[in-house]
């Protein structure tokens, strides 16, 4: 075993201790007790530029731009910070830097000042307030260019709306012509002509009805009421316009109400546009079998006074390819390229139905095979309506 008690502390030679006070990056001076320079190491001398005999002798005071003649009388033992203060190098420079000083208990008549170089530190601060500058300024522009767009958005979507309205007018009058002229006394191919212009209108004025419904959402402006309703009544209400239109096309009509009727305060003209929408696409992109429209509810977790309502409607349609899944919510965007020749639309019914249910809290999904069919469903959280109007 080693003998530790026999073992001596290394001690350094005072020549040691001067090399390592030379090779300290810190400058360090001793001044006497009228602060004038009595030795200086390396690190100083480089630092102010100094000769070290041109150092010897000078007033602390014109050695630094700061007054630190403070220093002669508080300084004691325990090492104490004066600064930032500017050196002032030999060239009239300024130097940032940091300094300290104490007084050594042997040596009560002199004063030690150790001088740390900030200049690279405050050259990293300026650069770094730079960037900050540099960076706010690109917020603030990107803020800027931010309002901007969302100002020329408002304004574009103001415009398509007000265009859509004026153009929704003259159409109403044509159609509405276009019906009471059906009425009268004409031939079969004049009929079939009105029929024509009747279908066409029709079918501009749901074109337009989308894209003015579009603007509304988007420009922030589309109302959702809030009504009295039942779950049941939405069912039958949907049964009644898509029925015969299902069965024309020699489809099966399946419906599964909830079990017990659900009374409702909620938008009832907005979840019947989304099921329209979804039971339109169902009609238009399935050729054989059947088409479903199902309704469950839960209780709502985060809210006693409302139940979590889903309505599903399920094809056995030409189904969506898996990589078109994720875009068939965006507007304008069809999931079959042939769409517009072979099914018609304009490929907005999906991003509407998408935009209604998030303004009612809710959410919508799909799931689909190619050949197999489709199954769109709705989940909106809605507030029970405990004494319904009879
Ligand atoms: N039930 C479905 N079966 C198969 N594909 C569907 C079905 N529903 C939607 N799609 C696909 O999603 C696309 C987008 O539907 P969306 O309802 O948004 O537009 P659209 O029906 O083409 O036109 P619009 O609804 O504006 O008249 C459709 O073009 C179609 O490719
Ligand atoms: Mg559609």
């Amino acid at each position: 075993m080693e003998d530790i008690e026999n073992k001596t502390l290394f001690a350094p030679s005072p020549d040691d201790l001067s090399s390592l006070v030379d090779e300290l990056i810190d400058g360090i001076i001793w001044l006497d007790i009228n602060l004038n320079v009595i030795s200086a190491n390396h690190a100083f001398v480089k630092l102010s530029g100094y000769h070290e005999h041109q150092l010897i002798g000078k007033e602390l005071n014109t050695l630094f731009k700061d007054d630190l003649s403070s220093v002669r009388n508080q300084a004691t033992e325990q090492r104490q910070t004066f600064g930032p203060c500017n050196l002032i190098n030999k060239d009239g420079y300024e130097i940032a830097t940091v300094a300290s000083f104490l007084r050594l208990n042997h040596h009560r008549d002199t004063i030690i000042i150790i001088v740390h170089n900030m200049s690279d530190l405050r050259e990293l601060q300026d650069k770094v307030r730079k960037y900050k500058d540099r960076l706010e300024w690109a917020h603030f522009e990107t803020r800027q260019a931010h309002n901007e767009a969302k100002q020329a958005n408002q304004q574009k979507t103001l415009f398509l709306a007000n265009l859509s309205h004026e153009i929704r007018t003259p159409l109403n009058g044509i159609i509405g012509m276009t019906e009471l002229l059906m009425n009268t006394e004409i031939n079969n191919k004049q009929s079939h002509y009105l029929a024509c212009v009747y279908e066409a209108g029709e079918h501009l004025l749901a074109i337009i009805n989308d894209v003015l419904d579009l603007s509304k959402i988007e420009a922030g402006e589309m109302p959702i009421s809030q009504t009295q309703c039942s779950i049941h009544h939405i069912i039958d209400n949907m049964k009644t316009i898509f029925g015969p239109k299902i069965e024309a096309k020699n489809l099966q009509l399946n419906i599964h109400p909830l079990e017990k009727d659900l009374h409702v305060i909620t938008d009832p003209v907005r979840i019947k546009q989304i099921l329209v929408n979804l039971l339109g696409n169902a009609l238009k992109f399935t050729e054989s079998g059947s088409i479903t429209l199902s309704t469950s509810c839960i209780p709502c977790p985060s809210d006693n006074n409302k139940m979590l309502v889903t309505f599903e409607v399920t094809d056995t349609g030409v189904g969506i390819a898996a990589d078109a899944l994720g875009t068939i919510f965006q507007k304008f965007t069809q999931a079959h390229f042939d769409a517009p020749q072979s099914f018609g639309g304009t490929g907005l019914g999906l991003a509407i139905c998408k935009k209604l249910c998030l303004l009612m809290d809710g959410n919508i999904d799909v799931k689909s095979q190619e050949n197999k069919g489709s199954t769109f469903s709705f989940t909106l959280p809605l507030m029970i309506n405990h004494e319904p109007k009879t």
